[in-house]
């Protein structure tokens, strides 16, 4: 098999990740599924940090669903303790490298500390330059596009002569390109209403690890295996020579 090289060229943009498998990785030890998500945040900070250092423009999070709010309110509970204490935590060091941190999604149900948390890191980290890292807390994708939709048809940006572009103005995620790829881990193959419209054309890779076990490793072997696809885009194109059209 030939070597594929990560390049600039051949670098996601946007990557996006489904972080699955942190309460059967608590549950295979015996211990709490809040257990699961403090060993999933460790690997959290490894993935920011791996993409950060590659170079990608936006890094998008799938950490509460709005599905979760249906899980038992303990665990719910400690998953906002845990992003609480996370956002204090990482700030600083996010802020120094550079970060842009990103919150997408219906916060409005979060207890207000979270809130709180959430806007400061919004507000602290504005005015950096470098990767864009958005945690989606409260997000579905059809929530998504249905608050798009209605700001957009408010708005009359509907009769725009590019009203695919303008509705993209609306959408969570405005301004960031594209999900290229989209990574899930903990064996299943679904999209969980994640970023239903903005992965419409990113490559799916499905991973068996548990979320807390991720290695760099396994990362670098994403890209890789992202760097190798031939992306058409519903496009015919020649198949020789691999990489990307
Ligand atoms: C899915 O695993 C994981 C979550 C719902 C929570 C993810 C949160 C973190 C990894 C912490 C990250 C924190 C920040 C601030 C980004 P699951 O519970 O569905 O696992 P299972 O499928 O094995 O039950």
């Amino acid at each position: 098999m030939p070597v594929i090289r990560i390049t600039p060229q051949t670098l996601p943009a946007h990557v996006a990740i489904i972080m699955d498998g942190n309460g059967r990785w608590a549950e295979a030890r015996g211990q709490q599924r809040a257990a699961g998500h403090r060993a999933g945040l460790e690997a959290t900070r490894l993935a920011v940090r791996f993409f950060a250092e590659q170079g990608v423009d936006a890094l998008t999070l799938f950490a509460f669903s709005s599905e979760n709010w249906g899980r038992p309110q303990e665990e719910v509970e400690a998953l906002f303790e845990l992003f609480v204490s996370a956002i204090e935590a990482e700030l600083p060091e996010l802020v120094e490298g550079g970060i842009v941190l990103r919150f997408i999604g219906d916060r409005a149900s979060f207890p207000s500390d979270l809130q709180s948390r959430m806007r400061e890191a919004e507000q602290a980290s504005a005015a950096n330059d470098g990767m864009c890292l958005v945690v989606a807390l409260g997000y579905g994708g059809r929530w998504d596009v249905m608050q798009a939709a209605r700001r957009w048809v408010a708005d009359g940006a509907a009769e725009s002569e590019d009203p695919e572009g303008t509705f993209e103005d609306y959408l969570s995620t405005a301004g960031l390109p594209d999900v290229d790829l989209l990574i899930r881990t903990g064996g299943e193959h679904r999209i969980s209403n994640f970023l239903l419209w903005q992965a419409a054309y990113a490559e799916l890779l499905f991973i068996d690890t548990f979320w807390p076990d991720v290695t760099a490793e396994e990362l670098k072997q994403g890209l890789a295996w992202y760097a190798s696809r031939q992306r058409r885009f519903g496009r015919v194109m020649p198949r020789e020579g691999g990489g990307h059209a």
